[in-house]
């Protein structure tokens, strides 16, 4: 497969002077792209909360400057290496992109080869992409829920965020392995979507100026995007032996708590980071995500921009204003 001298390219870069940063379209040599033994041709990737942040310079994600954006990809292999032949359909997601590797924003991709997945049977790379590092950290968070014992018809389970990429994820993927969900939303007109996605009830944000230190038991379980002073409210609600996977700070990151629910009723706070975890477990979360977590709807959560409308959408995401997932298409898979 043939592979172009040029790449396009959003790339952050910072300011000598002002140390400002700022994302900008541009062309790479292909060869100056990332480091690693594997080549792909990226057809696809996803804008993210944190793509936001790192696009618009809001807070500082990438380490080294100047480094392409984009913390997904998904494409086709040009360059064999590992166990990925040249053709095969591959999803890269978290790792280094985007803060110390070049990412997905780009006509390719350079990774070691481990950090690429072969995508699974019952996903094209769009939907791949629908998915992305949202679809991982939703999936990793139910697997963390349910190896601390969740089980469909232990009661409810509250999303938060849930109009965001993961909490919309997070519904739909609930709903079909049959959970009782209640989504936290502080779009109304998010409400039908998610009833549609699958939520059992839909609430608007939690009132959270005053957490007690033990509420009242509620939920079986949680699926937390927004953090702060919401994720105590979760903690002091959270029936006994519940856990709460904690991935989320688009409300905050102070967190004001006692540790009675954890030392009274024994919830479990359970840290989830999709971007560093055990490989196996990653190629088990894209199986399911191709089975049994599969969103009946996601081909409905996820909405397709083109290349050039990066700008806009990384400027959006930052003030909560985008729902569901956004999937940039970057070329055809050919
Ligand atoms: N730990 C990890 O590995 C990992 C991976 C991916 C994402 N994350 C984090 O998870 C969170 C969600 O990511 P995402 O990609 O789904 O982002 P997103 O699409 O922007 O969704 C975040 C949602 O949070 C809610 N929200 C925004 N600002 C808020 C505020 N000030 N107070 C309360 N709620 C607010 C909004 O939902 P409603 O309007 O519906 O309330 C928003 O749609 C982010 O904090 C992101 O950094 C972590």
């Amino acid at each position: 497969m043939s592979v172009a001298d040029t790449a396009r390219a959003y790339q952050l870069q910072q300011d000598p002077e002002t140390k400002a940063v700022a994302a900008v379209m541009t062309q790479v040599p292909t060869a100056r792209i990332g480091e690693g033994d594997l080549l792909v041709r990226v057809t696809h990737s996803s804008v993210n909360y944190k793509d936001g942040l790192a696009a618009t310079g809001t807070a500082p994600i990438a380490r080294r400057y100047p480094l392409i954006g984009g913390i997904d990809a998904a494409g086709v292999v040009v360059e064999a290496a590992g166990s990925h032949q040249e053709g095969d359909h591959v999803v890269v997601t978290g790792f280094d992109l985007s803060e110390k590797h070049d990412g997905g924003y780009a006509d390719y991709l350079r990774v070691p080869s481990d950090w690429a997945i072969r995508l699974p049977d019952g996903l094209t790379l769009e939907q791949s992409m629908t998915l992305g590092t949202a679809g991982v950290t939703a999936a990793l968070g139910i697997h963390q829920l349910e190896h601390n014992g969740l089980r469909p018809g232990d009661g409810p389970v509250a999303v938060t965020g849930a109009s965001g990429g993961v909490g919309s994820l997070a519904v739909s993927m609930l709903a079909r392995r049959g959970y009782e969900i209640t989504a936290f939303t502080g779009k109304t007109e998010q409400h039908d979507e998610l009833r549609r996605y699958g939520a059992t009830r839909v609430e608007t944000r939690p009132d959270t100026d005053n957490v007690r230190a033990l509420g009242s038991e509620t939920w079986a379980g949680s699926m937390d995007s927004v953090g702060g002073q919401t994720l105590a409210w979760l903690a002091s609600t959270t029936k006994r032996g519940g856990g709460i996977a904690a991935y989320g700070n688009a409300g905050g990151v102070k967190v004001a708590t006692t540790v009675m629910p954890f030392i009274l009723r024994g919830v479990n706070l359970l840290g989830i980071n999709s971007g560093w975890f055990p490989q196996d477990v990653r190629r088990r979360l894209w199986e399911r995500m191709a089975t049994d977590l599969k969103p009946e709807h996601l081909d409905q959560i996820g909405h397709l921009v083109g290349f050039e409308d990066l700008p806009t959408v990384c400027r959006e995401i930052v003030t909560g204003a985008v729902a569901g997932r956004t999937v940039v298409h970057i070329a055809d898979p050919g």
